[in-house]
């Protein structure tokens, strides 16, 4: 019994060890879901450039305004294009079986996206398209192989291609130095991605940007009562602090005859 309890854990061990491969591969991205400048310049990507086929049906117009501090004729105007309500939820005007036809699977609705994928999984999710011409739309994503969704981003971020690059070796997160010359060792890596210089609108760093503000605007999506929580969190230790300045008082007080 023993024994086959063993083979059975072992068994596990490679799926463990692929998981852990994977994850550790994805560099940690910081997503601050109380940035309201980061997720308003995050709402209005999601609706320019994710809800033709997303939507976030959770999640309604109104509430995204108020959440973001974004006066509601504002969102309306700038941020409403399906001639929906101010009260209305979030749904895209795409019907599912056109989107199955056309790109092989159905976009995905997106308000819970972030706690499904986590943060770090989206914001490489959406950098890591490149061209394929051997898939059906041209484009490929290294996070998420031969996914059905076109890249939507392209004229922002510029044409990406994978190619094999000199990369240094790295072990336990530490670059390897040859003892000898000092110089910093490499190998060939041939998953790597590179942006073809000035096909894109945006640089670089102001497409990292775009993303990691995009993905908090997905991280509040996914949990809007977390800033609700916060500021409700804040009051309650203010109140604990002040009520322990007089509960000590009073213990002081009480204490003050018994000695
Ligand atoms: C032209 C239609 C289209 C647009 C526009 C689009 N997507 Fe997609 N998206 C898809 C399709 C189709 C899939 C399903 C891909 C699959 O399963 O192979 C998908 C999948 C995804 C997934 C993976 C979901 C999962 O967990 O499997 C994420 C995340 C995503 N899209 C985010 C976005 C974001 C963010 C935007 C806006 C920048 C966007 N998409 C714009 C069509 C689209």
């Amino acid at each position: 019994m023993n024994k086959l309890l063993a083979v059975l854990m072992l068994a596990w061990l490679p799926v463990l060890c692929t998981a852990a491969e994977q994850v550790a591969e994805l560099e940690p991205v910081k997503i601050d879901v109380s940035d309201k400048a980061a997720m308003q310049d995050g709402a209005r990507t999601f609706v320019n450039y994710c809800m033709g086929c997303h939507g976030a049906k959770y999640q309604r117009y109104e509430r995204v305004a108020d959440d973001l501090g974004i006066p509601h004729e504002l969102m309306l105007e700038k941020l409403v294009f399906t001639g929906a309500k101010i009260g209305d939820h979030m749904t895209s005007s795409m019907r599912p079986a056109d989107a199955k036809a056309w790109f092989g699977a159905e976009p995905p609705d997106l308000t819970l996206v972030a706690r499904v994928r986590g943060t770090d999984w989206l914001y490489h999710y959406l950098r890591s398209f490149y061209e394929d011409p051997s898939r059906p739309l041209g484009v490929n994503n290294r996070v998420f192989p031969n996914v059905g969704m076109p890249n939507v981003l392209v004229g922002l971020q510029g044409r990406q291609v994978i190619g094999c690059k000199q990369v240094p070796v790295v072990e336990s997160g530490k670059k390897q130095y040859d003892p000898l010359t000092g110089a910093v060792l490499t190998h060939e890596a041939c998953d790597q991605l590179t942006v073809l210089p000035n096909t894109g609108s945006l640089s670089q760093e102001q497409f990292d940007e775009k993303i990691r503000n995009l993905v908090t605007f997905l991280a509040y999506s996914a949990n809007p009562m977390k800033l609700e929580l916060q500021r409700i969190g804040t009051w309650v230790l203010l109140y604990l602090a002040f009520f322990f300045v007089f509960a000590w008082l009073l213990k002081r007080e009480y204490w003050k005859d018994v000695h």
